[in-house]
């Protein structure tokens, strides 16, 4: 397997990349970071020099450039961590939101669209669920999507055009947020 990692920078990408090379032999992987104030590439200090792992600083919205790294670095699957992440920043200036969020999975899905055989990890979040009274946990990915940040919204808009994609292009893709959903019920729960 060929991995890209988007926004492998993070907190969450980060430990991803260390957990992916500590536990297989067989993956290349290829991070691909803007570097906001949120990356944080000393994290990925210990792994700079490791045959398997290369970093390029990049914003995901640029299609045309991370199209040439996919198709350089041989790319079978993307993990797409890359995002802004803070509601509080959200709600300061949700623009920068909007083009990470909403546009950066747009350029994914675009170089999906032309390429079947690559697949798409969306990396989503229970907050596109909107408030979950503890009664009703767990949701289940049906529950109706009720963002309640300028954040979660980028989010949700960002799974429905993966929808989108796979139902009309019929592209490679799957998102995911239920688990992290049950992890916020059981931290919520002790
Ligand atoms: N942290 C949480 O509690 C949580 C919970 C649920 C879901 N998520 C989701 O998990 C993913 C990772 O979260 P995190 O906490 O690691 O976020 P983070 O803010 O720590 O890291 C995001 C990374 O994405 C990079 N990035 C932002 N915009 C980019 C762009 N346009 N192009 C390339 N790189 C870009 C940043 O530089 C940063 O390194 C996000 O999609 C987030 O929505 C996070």
């Amino acid at each position: 397997m060929r991995l890209l990692v988007t926004g492998g920078a993070g907190f969450i990408g980060s430990n991803f990349i260390h957990y992916v090379l500590k536990k297989y032999d067989d993956i290349t992987l290829l991070n691909v970071d803007k570097l906001t104030y949120a990356a944080n590439l000393a994290s990925l200090a210990d792994i700079q020099d490791d045959s398997r792992y290369t970093f390029i600083k990049l914003d995901i919205t640029q299609t045309d450039d991370l199209r040439k790294l996919i198709d350089q670095y041989g790319i079978t699957h993307i993990i797409n961590f890359a995002a802004e992440s803070h509601v509080d920043r959200s709600i300061e200036d949700a623009s920068v939101f909007y083009h990470s969020n909403v546009q950066g999975v747009m350029s994914l899905l675009q170089i999906l669209q032309k390429r079947p055989a690559l697949r798409l990890l969306q990396v989503s979040t229970d907050e596109v669920y909107g408030d979950i009274p503890l009664a009703q946990c767990p949701v289940s990915e049906s529950a109706p999507l009720a963002p309640s940040s300028p954040y979660a919204a980028s989010k949700a808009a960002a799974d429905l055009m993966v929808h989108a994609y796979c139902r009309t292009y019929d592209v490679n893709a799957v998102i995911t947020d239920r688990q992290i959903t049950m992890a916020r019920i059981k931290t919520l729960k002790n």
